[in-house]
C-alpha cells in the first residue's frame, strides 16, 4: 500500500463547511516536480472564491486548495537539478492538488530556497501575496517621489505593496480603516484614508499610480484622481478596463522574485504580518475569517498536529 497523507478536499462547491479532511495517497513527483513535506501555507481570497465556484479555473471538484507553500523537499522527480531532498523551500503551486495537506507536489521552477533566517511560517504566507505586490509595483513602474495609491493597504497583498512602494521612494497613500492606520504608518505609508468615513476620490490629490486590490467601482473612482500619464493596476477585476492607463496584474511564480522578496523579509527590511496561525484542522474557521474581509496581513495554516 502506498503511504497516505491527510489533505483538505471538497466534493461540491459551496460555503466553508464543504471543506473536509480526507486521507489521500501521498503523491509521487513526476518530471520536473518535487514532493514537499508541508510546514505552512496560507489562505488567499481566491481560495474562497474557488471553493464557492465564484471562480472556476481549477475545474470542477474534487480538488485540494492552497497556492502557497513552505516546507522540506522529501523527493525529487526526473530532471530536477535545482533541488535535492532536505532543501527548505517556499513558493507557489497551481494545481487541483494544492497545498492544504501534509505533503504537496510542486513544479521545481516555481520554488526558491528559503533563506535560513526566514522562518517557515512567514515564508509560507508570502508567495502569492508578495509576488502579486512585487509584480504590481513593477508593472506600475513606481519611481522615487511618485504618489502611489494602494487600495486594501492592510491586507495580505496591500501591506507588502505599501512596503515595496515605500522602498522605491514613493509617497504612499493607502485606503484602510482607522484601526489599521498606525500599523500602515509603521510600514511606510504617508497618507491614509478611512474608506468607511470619507471618499478617497474626494480627499486624495493627483496620483501617479494606483494598485487596486478592491476592484469594482474603485476603478472608475481611482481614474478620476490618476494623472493623465499615470498607471492604474487592477488585481481584482474593476470597471476601469477601457481606460488606456489600465493594466491587469496576475501574480505569477518567479523564483528570482521570490528570492529577492525572501531575502528582504529575512533581513527584516520587509515585515510580513501574520495575523493568526491556524491548523488545517480549523480550515472552516480560517475561510470564514478570510471572507470577513478584515484580516490584517496574512492568515497562516499549518498541518495537523506535530
Ligand atoms: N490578480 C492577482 O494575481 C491577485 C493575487 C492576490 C490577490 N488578488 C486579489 O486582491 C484582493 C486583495 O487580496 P488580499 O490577499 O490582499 O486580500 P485580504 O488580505 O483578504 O484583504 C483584507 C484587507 O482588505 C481590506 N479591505 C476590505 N475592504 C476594503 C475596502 N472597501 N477598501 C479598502 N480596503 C478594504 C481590509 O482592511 P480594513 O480592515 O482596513 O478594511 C483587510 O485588511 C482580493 O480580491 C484578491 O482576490 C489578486
Amino acid at each position: 500500500m502506498p503511504p497516505s497523507m491527510k489533505a483538505i478536499s471538497q466534493d461540491i462547491l459551496g460555503g466553508p463547511e464543504v471543506l473536509r479532511t480526507v486521507e489521500a495517497p501521498r503523491p509521487t513527483p513526476r518530471t520536473g516536480q518535487v514532493l514537499v513535506r508541508m510546514c505552512a501555507t496560507s489562505v488567499n481570497p481566491v481560495d474562497c472564491k474557488l471553493r464557492a465556484g465564484v471562480v472556476t479555473h481549477l475545474g470542477p471538484p474534487p480538488f485540494t486548495l492552497g497556492f502557497d507553500l513552505s516546507g522540506t523537499v522529501v523527493e525529487i522527480g526526473p530532471e530536477v537539478e535545482s533541488f535535492q531532498p532536505g532543501d527548505e523551500v517556499f513558493g507557489m503551486i497551481f494545481s487541483k492538488k494544492g497545498a492544504y495537506g501534509e505533503f504537496a507536489l510542486a513544479n521545481a521552477d516555481t520554488l526558491a530556497l528559503r533563506p535560513a533566517n526566514l522562518d517557515p511560517i512567514h515564508a509560507g504566507v508570502l508567495p502569492t501575496a508578495a509576488l502579486t505586490a512585487w509584480q504590481a509595483i513593477n508593472l506600475a513602474d513606481v519611481h522615487n517621489g511618485e504618489r502611489v495609491l494602494i487600495h486594501a493597504a492592510a491586507g495580505g497583498v496591500g501591506h507588502l505593496a505599501v512596503q515595496f512602494a515605500h522602498r522605491r521612494g514613493a509617497h504612499v497613500i493607502g485606503t484602510a480603516r482607522t484601526v489599521n492606520h498606525n500599523f500602515l504608518r509603521a510600514l511606510g505609508a504617508d497618507e491614509l484614508v478611512d474608506y468607511t468615513e470619507s471618499d478617497f476620490a474626494a480627499s486624495v490629490q493627483e496620483v501617479d499610480a494606483v494598485i487596486d486590490l478592491v476592484g469594482g467601482a474603485y476603478g472608475s473612482r481611482s481614474l478620476r484622481i490618476l494623472r493623465a500619464d499615470g498607471r492604474y493596476i487592477d488585481a481584482q477585476g474593476s470597471d476601469a478596463t477601457d481606460d488606456p492607463r489600465y493594466r491587469r496584474v496576475v501574480g505569477h511564480p518567479s523564483p528570482a522574485d521570490l528570492t529577492s522578496i525572501g531575502q528582504l523579509a529575512a533581513d527584516g527590511k520587509v515585515r510580513v504580518e501574520v495575523e493568526q496561525t491556524m491548523s488545517l484542522a480549523d480550515i472552516t474557521e480560517a475561510h470564514k475569517l478570510s471572507e470577513s474581509g478584515r484580516v490584517r496581513g496574512k492568515l497562516a495554516l499549518t498541518p495537523w498536529g506535530p
